[in-house]
């Protein structure tokens, strides 16, 4: 059976804290740390960069680090990332004017490499590339902003996704990302995903434990 990751996006999370966070809900039970990058160019919105990556591993989070990059350009900031302490490293192929060479280079620099396809980014974009994927992040939000709806209508595409790389010889993840809730995430695993990234639903309630237990409840079913 597929191990279903869950990985809290910090975006949620209360920056003023953030190691302190970052560890609570890693002891809550979460598998990975979902590390949102905007720049203001890309998004309508500005986060974080390389140096609270490496604050968290200065902090002592070992835990795998997935950094969504939602900058254009991207290929300046992956080797900052991979000295950083990043494990995964996604991009918008949109954003890259080069994108086998931009998974190229992530995996030179020794992390995980993926596509992130925001909801209406057409799925041609994997055709040449899956050879070169280790996930492949589908956006069931706009990208930009937490504690936004998902949009029903990547669940159609996360069945495509889903047979696409059942069709080929790659182990990828498939992962989503946007209104991700312990009352949807059942209907999203059975569309095929296997890895979850859910910020507000999890930040937003008092007890990290008890969210990310009912979504591993949920996932169980
Ligand atoms: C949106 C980010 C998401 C976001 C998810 O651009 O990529 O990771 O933080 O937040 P929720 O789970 O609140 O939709
Ligand atoms: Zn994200």
């Amino acid at each position: 059976m597929t191990e279903f990751l869950i990985a809290p996006s910090i975006l949620s999370a209360d920056f003023a804290r953030l190691g302190e966070e970052v560890d609570n809900v890693l002891k809550a039970g979460a598998d990975v740390v979902h590390f949102d990058v905007m720049d203001n160019h890309y998004v309508p919105n500005l986060t974080i960069g390389p140096m609270v990556c490496k604050a968290l591993r200065d902090y002592g989070i070992t835990a795998p680090i997935d950094v969504h990059l939602m900058v254009k350009p991207v290929d300046r900031l992956i080797p900052d990332f991979a000295k950083a302490g990043a494990s995964i490293i996604t991009f918008h192929p949109e954003a890259s004017e080069h994108i086998d060479r931009t998974l190229q280079l992530i995996r030179d620099n020794g992390c995980k490499a993926g596509l992130v396809l925001n909801p209406a980014t057409p799925l041609s974009y994997l055709d040449h590339v899956m050879d070169k994927l280790d996930v492949i992040l589908l956006m069931s939000v706009n990208p930009g902003f937490g504690g936004q709806s998902f949009i029903p209508s990547t669940l159609d595409k996360l069945r495509l996704v889903k047979q696409r790389i059942d069709d080929s010889p790659y182990d990828i993840r498939l992962q989503i990302d946007g209104g991700v809730k312990t009352d949807n995430i059942g209907e999203i695993a059975a569309a095929g995903a296997d890895m979850f990234v859910a910020g507000s639903a999890i930040f937003n309630q008092p007890d990290y434990k008890v969210v990310i237990d009912e979504m591993r409840k949920e996932l169980a079913k």
